[in-house]
């Protein structure tokens, strides 16, 4: 086990993308564990999905604390975000914004461009400048592209991305590569795997089965339902952020007499990959449960089997060996429970 060497008691906190699914549990999970922390969200609010549930979700962060601040603004606005690194001292920043889904990239290639890379670079030159004790960021399972190979590694070569959305999150792992070398500016990133969970995304094929079910529509299941998934639970995801985060790799120096870049990466996903019919199955069953479907509701008639769709990946899970051992924690949620909180806040 790594030991922690950043304690977040006290210290000042950038989130970008705070009002974001993982962002807003992350920002307010912080808020309530750590005395004295500073907690600074900044979100552009896109209109990728519905904005009122980003709004809600601040609200409910708003309603926790006073020591949250948020501004509403674009990372790759450089003048804003040097101005927020100057006026706030950040000692520790998560960067969560980013523009994000596999299909969107197909049709909407400039706002990945504009968020990904150019936000996420304005991100790396503030952390350069102001000395940021550590920079976590989001990668995505999607840089492992249709690797044959399963459980996906950290140590597997990720250079064949089968979409633009995935281009750019391996482009950021690059990106923090070279300035951890350069300007020795302790870097983490994370690989999520399919994050889900009440007030998650829209996008996401959970909350879309759910939407068109209660509407009566008939759902689309790729693959024929033979997709194979790690889901990987909103609380999961949070816990290991925030531990990631109390860990900052160690700056050393090498032979040459340059910084060995204090740069890690990490797959944080639940390592028990479920099949996509089987995970369609457990959801209906919790809908039914929470109320949100009829108890006689006929799940058979709603689903239709369809091919894959371009840029999909057929299976993904991941080895979070590295993770376990370094900070002796996996995601463990099981999949029913997940769902159940899931659909418990949809039908609030
Ligand atoms: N949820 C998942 O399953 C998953 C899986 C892999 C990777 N990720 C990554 O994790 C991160 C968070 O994902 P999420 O599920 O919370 O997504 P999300 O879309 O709910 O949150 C991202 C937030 O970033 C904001 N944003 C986008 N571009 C911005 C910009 N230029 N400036 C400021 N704010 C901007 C959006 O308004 C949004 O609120 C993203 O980087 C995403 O790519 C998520």
């Amino acid at each position: 086990m790594l030991e922690y060497n950043i304690d977040l008691s006290g210290k000042t906190i950038l989130v970008t993308g705070a009002a974001g699914f993982i962002g807003s549990n992350l920002s307010k999970r912080l808020l309530s564990d750590f005395e004295g922390i500073k907690v600074i969200g900044i979100d552009s609010i896109t209109d990728y999905y519905d904005v009122n549930l980003k709004y809600e979700r601040l609200q409910e962060i708003e309603s926790l604390s006073k020591d949250w601040t948020f501004i509403k603004g674009n990372i790759a606005d450089k003048a804003l975000i040097e101005q927020v690194f100057t006026e706030h001292s950040i000692d520790v920043v998560v960067n969560l914004a980013a523009q994000a889904g596999v299909r969107y990239s197909i049709t909407n290639p400039d706002a990945y461009v504009e968020s990904n890379l150019i936000g996420f670079y304005n991100i790396l030159e503030a952390c350069r400048h102001h000395e940021v004790e550590h920079l976590v960021y989001a990668s995505s399972s999607s840089v492992y592209g249709s690797n044959k190979k399963v459980p996906y590694s950290t140590d597997d070569k990720v250079d064949n991305p089968v979409s633009l959305y995935a281009a750019t999150k391996k482009s950021n792992e690059l990106m923090a590569h070279a300035y951890s070398k350069l300007y020795n500016i302790p870097s983490t990133g994370l690989r999520f795997f399919t994050v889900y969970g009440p007030a998650g995304r829209p996008d996401m094929a959970y909350f879309g089965f759910t939407d068109k079910l209660v509407k009566g529509d008939t759902i689309k299941i790729f693959n024929y339902g033979n997709c194979k998934r790690d889901f990987t639970y909103i609380d999961d995801i949070v816990e290991g952020v925030v531990r990631v985060m109390r860990h900052a790799p160690e700056k050393r120096t090498g032979e040459d007499g340059l910084p060995i870049p204090p740069y890690k990466v990490y797959n944080i996903g639940n390592n028990q990959p479920e099949n996509l019919l089987d995970f369609v199955s457990i959801l209906q069953e919790e809908l039914i449960r929470a109320g949100v479907l009829p108890a006689d509701y006929d799940f058979e008639a709603h689903k239709e089997l369809v091919p894959m769709q371009p840029g999909d990946v057929p299976v993904t899970y991941a080895d979070t060996t590295p993770l376990e051992q370094d900070f002796g924690f996996k995601p463990s949620t099981p999949l029913r429970e997940g769902l159940r909180k899931f659909a418990e806040w949809y039908i609030k």
